[in-house]
């Protein structure tokens, strides 16, 4: 990607007012804002923090090469392996040799990461990693342990101020095309703007610079492990501004969630299967045996085909932990535990039901080796972004890695291309209220188009299918009307569904059941600009 940072829109960056605004209140926003303390920044958050991002969820933990024996080449290795030919090399040397670094960021932010007695980091191991790597805490709690740390030093660094109940939905951009600010849809949890109901009170807060750093798409299907917020609206908004979309058909399904009926699906970690939990059908076989050599520790993507494909072909799947974990679970799982507990099954004595559920998004808004998206002015970090770090399929627990060696280095070039730093920070400006749609046409809406997802964009896909979600995303698109959230709904929607129609090949997350073999003329990472996508749609 070409450098973005143009000197016009520097110098409109370093006048206008408004401070650092960062979207998004999970680890990579959060990391973020701690990175660039002292300077002003302001953090906006869907719901009160800690409640609404999925890093507080993530079960397994981060990657990073800190045990004894093993290295950030080996790392870096693993990781361009699992992404099936298209990781950016690169990218994945910076980000396991900035690991460690990372990590020891964290535990002085307060992270209690699990140490043995003598201070050595206790690590887990999951699919696809050559060594146990998983840094982890309190067995399953890494997610929640991370963020409680990370929120307590938010609140108490002066310069971060956070408004939580805002969801962002656009981005305004000055004469010269940089980002000069974002457009804000109060929620319930907005404490002095909460609105009336089927209202959108809206407001806009200028911006020198900003950051996305919003999460996933995974709301958009119909199975996810993932929060209600990750709905695509970075992806959308960002887009519509111009940036560039990379790898958006890279969706990665998590073959172990709890199938329960849930909405959101729980998850049982990998880490399960990394301590020898194995998973079996009805009839009590190791269906994935002869599948891949590590049979359920092979690549997230062949054991989500399998799991896929037993449940499909009426078999079941289930999750057997009875003699690798037994007893023990409660105390070295006990989020898991909760989980099934909460689902009335007992891990300890009975294998846990598992589906495949939509788990992260490898696509997102194309970023460079800073954290630089393709327009001035505009940072992101975290899932939103496709860095090239995951190419087709991500190796586990490398996604809060990402998160924070971004996070860094997004926060080091913001401190590096902002010189002005007293312009005064901005308040909310009142927009016109919006009406959404009629709350029963909008839940159908919203149900079609994450039913369409998941029938036609999931696990497995082919031309028609596709094509038929595509034909249900433009329906539901005529009709949102002036309902940006759907408006943004339906535009990630299409970025994967025509990424994915676009794609006549099956690599990593993407497979096609009509091109099920990987070509290697299409060995190559995927950049989609709107106008591209209107094009390739109409
Ligand atoms: C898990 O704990 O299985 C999820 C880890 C990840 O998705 O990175």
């Amino acid at each position: 990607m070409s450098d973005i940072a143009n000197s016009a829109a520097q110098a409109s960056r370093n006048s206008s007012a408004g401070d650092i605004v960062i979207i998004g209140a999970g680890l990579a926003g959060l990391f973020t804002a701690l990175k660039l303390a002292p300077l002003p920044v302001t953090v906006i958050a869907a719901a009160p923090l800690g409640k609404g991002a999925s890093s507080a969820w993530a079960q397994g933990g981060i990657a990073a090469a800190v045990g004894q024996g093993d290295s950030a080449e080996a790392h870096c290795r693993d990781t361009i392996e699992a992404g099936a030919g298209i990781v950016d090399e690169t990218i994945a040397t910076l980000t396991a040799h900035e690991a460690p670094a990372r990590i020891a960021d964290l535990l002085r932010y307060g992270v209690p990461f699990d140490r043995d007695l003598e201070g050595h980091y206790l690590l887990s191991r999951e699919a696809a990693h050559s060594a146990k790597r998983i840094v982890r805490v309190a067995g399953d709690g890494a997610g929640r342990a991370i963020m409680q740390a990370l929120i307590a030093s938010v609140r108490a660094a002066p310069s971060i101020r956070v408004l939580e109940g805002y969801e962002a939905h656009d981005l305004t951009l000055d004469n010269h095309g940089a980002v000069n600010g974002v457009c804000l849809t109060a929620n319930q949890a907005a404490k002095d703007n909460a609105p009336p109901p089927g209202i959108d009170k809206r407001f806009h807060l200028a911006a020198h610079s900003i950051v996305l750093a919003t999460g996933g798409i995974g709301y958009l299907y119909g199975v996810t492990t993932n929060p209600p917020y990750a709905r695509g609206d970075a992806l959308a908004m960002a887009a519509r501004a111009g940036a560039t979309i990379a790898d958006a058909e890279f969706v990665q399904f998590h073959p172990t969630a709890i199938d329960a009926g849930l909405d959101p699906a729980p998850l049982a970690t990998e880490a399960l299967r990394g301590e020898g939990a194995v998973l079996i059908n009805n009839d009590g076989v190791r269906f994935l045996r002869g599948q891949h050599e590590d049979a359920e520790l092979g690549p997230r993507d062949i054991v989500a085909r399998g799991v896929f494909r037993e449940i499909q072909a009426g078999r079941g799947a289930f999750l057997d932990c009875r003699d690798a974990i037994g007893a023990a679970f409660a105390e070295h799982y006990p989020t898991v535990y909760q989980r099934c507990k909460d689902a009335n099954i007992d891990p300890v004595t009975q294998p846990i039901p598992v589906a495949p559920a939509e788990h992260y998004h490898m696509g997102g808004i194309a970023t460079d080796a800073h954290g630089r998206a393709s327009i001035a002015g505009l940072w992101a970090c975290g899932e939103v972004t496709s860095t090239g770090l995951h190419g087709a399929n991500r190796l586990a627990s490398n996604s809060l890695l990402e998160a924070v060696v971004f996070g860094a280095r997004v926060a080091e070039d913001i401190e590096k291309t902002f010189t002005n730093q007293n312009t005064p920070r901005a308040e909310l400006t009142p927009l016109a209220d919006a009406t959404r749609l009629p709350a029963d046409q909008r839940t159908d809406a919203i149900a079609e188009l994450r039913r369409a997802m998941q029938d036609h964009v999931g696990v497995e896909r082919a031309d028609e299918g596709l094509r038929t979600a595509l034909a249900a995303i433009v329906r539901i698109d005529a009709m949102a009307g002036d309902d940006i959230e759907l408006v943004n709904m339906t535009l990630a929607a299409r970025f994967i569904t025509v990424a994915a129609l676009l794609r006549n090949e099956s690599r990593g997350g993407h497979y096609r059941v009509d091109h099920p073999e990987p070509d290697p003329a299409q060995a190559s990472r995927s950049f989609m600009t709107l106008g591209q996508l209107n094009a390739a749609t109409s």
